[in-house]
Formats: C-alpha cells, sequence, structure tokens
C-alpha cells in the first residue's frame, strides 16, 4: 500500500496521542483512512493492524460494527438518508427515491436479506447513495447527508434542488 510521506506523518501524529496503548489508535485510523480513501478495503485493514501491531480481524471487526464505515468505494458526493423511525414516517423512502431520480441512479433489486441494496452508484460515479440509521436529529426528520453537508427538514421534492449544488 502506497502511503505518502505526508499521510504517514499525519498517521504516526494521531498514533502519538495513545502512548500507553497504541490499540486505541485504530478508530482514529480508520476514520483518517476512509476519509483519505473514501472507504476501508481490505488492504487497508491489513495495513492499519500491522501498524498497530494487531491482526487483522481485530481491525475488521470494528468496521463491520460501525455503521458508518464503508468497505466499498463511494461517488464523490455520497448521500446518507437516515432511514430510522421518525425520518421514516416523515418520508425517508420517498425522498430516497427522489435522491436517485435526481442522481441518476439506477435502483437496484433488494437483497434476499430485504435490508436493501446498500450502496448505490450513478454510472458516473459522481454520486452514491445509502439508507443509514438515526443521524441524531429525529426532531427534523427526514433529515439526509451528501459528503458531510447535513440537512434538516428536507422538503418534499428538494432533491434535485440539493443536488443542484454538487452537479
Ligand atoms: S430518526 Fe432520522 S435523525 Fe433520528
Amino acid at each position: 500500500m502506497d502511503i505518502s510521506p505526508d499521510f504517514a506523518a499525519q498517521i504516526d501524529e494521531v498514533i502519538s496521542h495513545y502512548p500507553v496503548s497504541k490499540r486505541s489508535a485504530t478508530l482514529p485510523l480508520l476514520h483518517l483512512f476512509q476519509e483519505k480513501t473514501g472507504f476501508i478495503g481490505a488492504d487497508t485493514i491489513r495495513w492499519i493492524a500491522a501498524k498497530l501491531d494487531l491482526e487483522p480481524i481485530n481491525v475488521l471487526e470494528l468496521v463491520t460494527f460501525y455503521p458508518m464505515f464503508r468497505q466499498t468505494p463511494v461517488g464523490k458526493f455520497h448521500i446518507r438518508v437516515c432511514r430510522t423511525l421518525s425520518c421514516a414516517m416523515a418520508g425517508a423512502p420517498e425522498l430516497l427515491e427522489q435522491f436517485k431520480l435526481a442522481a441518476g441512479i439506477v435502483p437496484a433489486p433488494q437483497t434476499s436479506h430485504g435490508h436493501g441494496p446498500g450502496i448505490e452508484k450513478s454510472p458516473d460515479g459522481r454520486f452514491s447513495i445509502e439508507y443509514v440509521e438515526c443521524l441524531a436529529s429525529c426532531g427534523t426528520s427526514p433529515v439526509c447527508m451528501v459528503n458531510d453537508d447535513f440537512y434538516e427538514g428536507v422538503r418534499p421534492g428538494s432533491a434535485s434542488e440539493i443536488l443542484a449544488k454538487y452537479r
């Protein structure tokens, strides 16, 4: 795995915050890698494990436990639509469909376990979308995020308007 000198310095700086047990740097390093590369691949898991003197399974179990970590690449602009109760009742399913239409994302078939298709991408790779669990703003549902931008009380039909900012 190619790690630039600058990124290596950033990684070492993060690890230096945990002098007693560098294992504690696992979550911060996962965030750092996801921010840098967009997802956590198998090579990243192995690399972090080796760096922190862990087994890859110790890193993988965190990646699979926390839903904010992604194991597949996303589009340049990644849309997350909350599907937990308040947002579901306030129209999250319709909002997701409106975003897909506005982003040119062709609907994928449901998976056999009924959890939906996971991350879906537009053919040009510009947009991707997924359902996520509660984004901690239930009182202003429905809510969604585009990369790090947070949108609350999203009006019906405003998906195109929101995505226009990312064209
Ligand atoms: S249910 Fe959507 S933010 Fe909590």
